[in-house]
This record gives structure tokens, C-alpha cells and sequence, in this order.
């Protein structure tokens, strides 16, 4: 690396939420960014802002639901003469109205935005992380990916589970190279998400204050966990212990207990 050359990450997902908060963490440390995501105010309103960081700052918007998007992204940025040093792949949603009231379109674009194109975003930008001999990953999995399946959201943790084990499977493949890789696996955090999916009012009302967690918490341990090459993490410890009962009990008591907490949500 040319020195003084400053590091580069580009956040997806970063409009909002985790991604905003892992932009100002990184902003704070002393990166450049790349920010995209399909709502260009709030991308520029973040930019703005990360300027007082000192950060240089693009802004590129695309709809990761596009097949085509996650080429079209690395094209802009090799068109702009970016070196990206880090990718988040960040961006994600998920629909609990029920697995047939959901249309076939929302299940594709679940799956194109939180498995393909990170899947994809990863495979492009890896190799030169590598030959450079730098680089950092972080996929923005879930703790849904660590517990049995539910019913209403069907195709989430499944989605996110694919992502925790392909992350560790990158991350022992990139040991040696410099580039480190981690599944960030976040449970209840504080976002637009559940605004999103409309679930917000039983959420809230399901689930004690204890059990949220700021997004600026979740990012400032991915930043940690991805900077010290940990496989995975999941923030707090009430999460810790969750999937820890997850893979402990039998399939069918678990699958009981989270049945129970689907039905709670009125998802089935
Ligand atoms: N909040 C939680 O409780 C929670 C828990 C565990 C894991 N997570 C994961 O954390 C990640 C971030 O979610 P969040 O909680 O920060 O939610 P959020 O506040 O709703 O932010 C989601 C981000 O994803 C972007 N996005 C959604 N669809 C997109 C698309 N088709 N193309 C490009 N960008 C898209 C949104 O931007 P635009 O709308 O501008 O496109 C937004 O920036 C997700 O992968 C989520 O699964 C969240």
C-alpha cells in the first residue's frame, strides 16, 4: 500500500440502522467510504455528516434485489478508481406475513439481497484484498441464523444461517492473507427493520427494553470482532445464551419453543 493511502470500506445497507452505524464507526477510525443503498437522501444526509469526520465519501445508489447490481456496483467503483479495502455486507429485510402470503417476487428479492449479493460482492472484491495482502469482510448475519426455524419469516433464518457458515468458511480460506472475515450475528437491535416489516407494535410489546440493543452497540462489536478475525460474533450476552440453549436442546423442543414465539407475533 501506498503510504498515506487511507483505507477504504464500502457499506451496503448503509441508509439506514446498522450499516448508518458501522459508517460512522469506520468514518471514526479513520476510513474512506463507499455508502450504497436504493434511498440516495439518506445516503447523502450520512455523507454529509461523515465529512466531519474527515472522510472521503461516495455515494452510489443501487437496488441489491437487481441481479445485476452487485457487478454494476463493483463496475462504478473501478470506473471511480476506488481501491475497496473492506466490504459490510449489511443490507437485508424480511417479510413475516407467511411463507404463501408472501408473493414469489419478495422471496427472490430476500434471498438476491442478503445471499447472492453478498455472496457475490465477496468473490469480486476478495481477490484484490488478497493480492494486496489487506482486506476485511463482514457479513451482517443474524442470531436468527443460530436458531431453529420459525414459522411466518420461513426463508430469514435459513438465509441467514447460509451466510454465518459461509462466512467461516471464507474466513479459514483467507487465514494467512491478511484478509479478515466475520459473521456479525446481531438479535434484537434498535433500526428501521422492524418499521420495515411492520412488526414493530408486537415487537415492542413482546419483547423487553432489555433484550434491544443499540445499533451503534452491534456495530462498535462488529468493528472489534472483525478487527481481531473472529469467525463469528453475536453482541450481548443474553444473545450469547440463546444460542448456546439453540444448539443444545433437542431439534423438536427447540423447534417447539420457537414455534410458540412465531404464534405470539400472530406470523401464523
Ligand atoms: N434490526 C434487527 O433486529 C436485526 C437483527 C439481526 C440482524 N439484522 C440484520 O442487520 C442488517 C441491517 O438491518 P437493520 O436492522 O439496520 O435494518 P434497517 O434499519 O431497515 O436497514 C436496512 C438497510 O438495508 C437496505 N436495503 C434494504 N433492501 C435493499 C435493497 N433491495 N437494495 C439495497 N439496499 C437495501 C436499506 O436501505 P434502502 O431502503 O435505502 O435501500 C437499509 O439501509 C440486515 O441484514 C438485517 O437482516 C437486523
Amino acid at each position: 500500500m501506498n503510504p498515506g493511502r487511507r483505507r477504504t470500506i464500502l457499506i451496503t445497507g448503509a441508509s439506514a440502522g446498522i450499516g448508518a452505524a458501522l459508517a460512522r464507526v469506520y468514518a471514526a477510525k479513520g476510513w474512506d467510504l463507499i455508502l450504497t443503498a436504493r434511498r440516495e437522501g439518506p445516503l447523502e444526509a450520512l455523507a454529509e455528516e461523515l465529512h466531519g469526520y474527515g472522510a472521503v465519501v461516495t455515494v452510489i445508489t443501487d437496488d441489491l434485489a437487481d441481479p445485476a447490481a452487485p457487478r454494476r456496483l463493483f463496475d462504478a467503483i473501478a470506473d471511480r478508481s476506488l481501491i475497496v479495502d473492506g466490504l459490510v455486507n449489511n443490507a437485508g429485510f424480511s417479510r413475516t406475513a407467511g411463507f404463501l402470503q408472501t408473493e414469489p417476487e419478495a422471496h427472490a428479492a430476500m434471498i438476491r439481497v442478503m445471499l447472492t449479493a453478498p455472496v457475490e460482492l465477496a468473490r469480486l472484491f476478495a481477490p484484490g484484498m488478497a493480492e494486496r495482502g489487506f482486506g476485511r469482510i463482514l457479513n451482517v448475519a443474524s442470531l436468527a441464523g443460530q436458531m431453529p426455524a420459525t414459522g411466518g419469516d420461513t426463508l430469514y433464518g435459513p438465509i441467514k444461517s447460509f451466510l454465518i457458515k459461509a462466512s467461516q468458511g471464507l474466513h479459514l480460506e483467507m487465514a494467512g492473507s491478511g484478509v479478515h472475515v466475520t459473521a456479525l450475528c446481531p438479535g434484537y437491535t434498535l433500526t428501521e427493520f422492524h418499521d420495515v416489516n411492520g412488526t414493530r407494535a408486537e415487537v415492542s410489546s413482546a419483547y423487553p427494553a432489555w433484550m434491544w440493543q443499540t445499533a451503534e452497540h452491534v456495530a462498535e462489536i462488529g468493528y472489534a470482532a472483525l478487527e481481531a478475525n473472529r469467525p463469528k460474533v453475536t453482541p450481548g450476552f443474553m444473545n450469547n445464551v440463546l444460542a448456546g440453549l439453540a444448539k443444545h436442546l433437542p431439534d423438536a423442543t427447540a423447534l417447539r419453543m420457537v414455534g410458540g414465539h412465531a404464534k405470539r407475533l400472530k406470523r401464523i
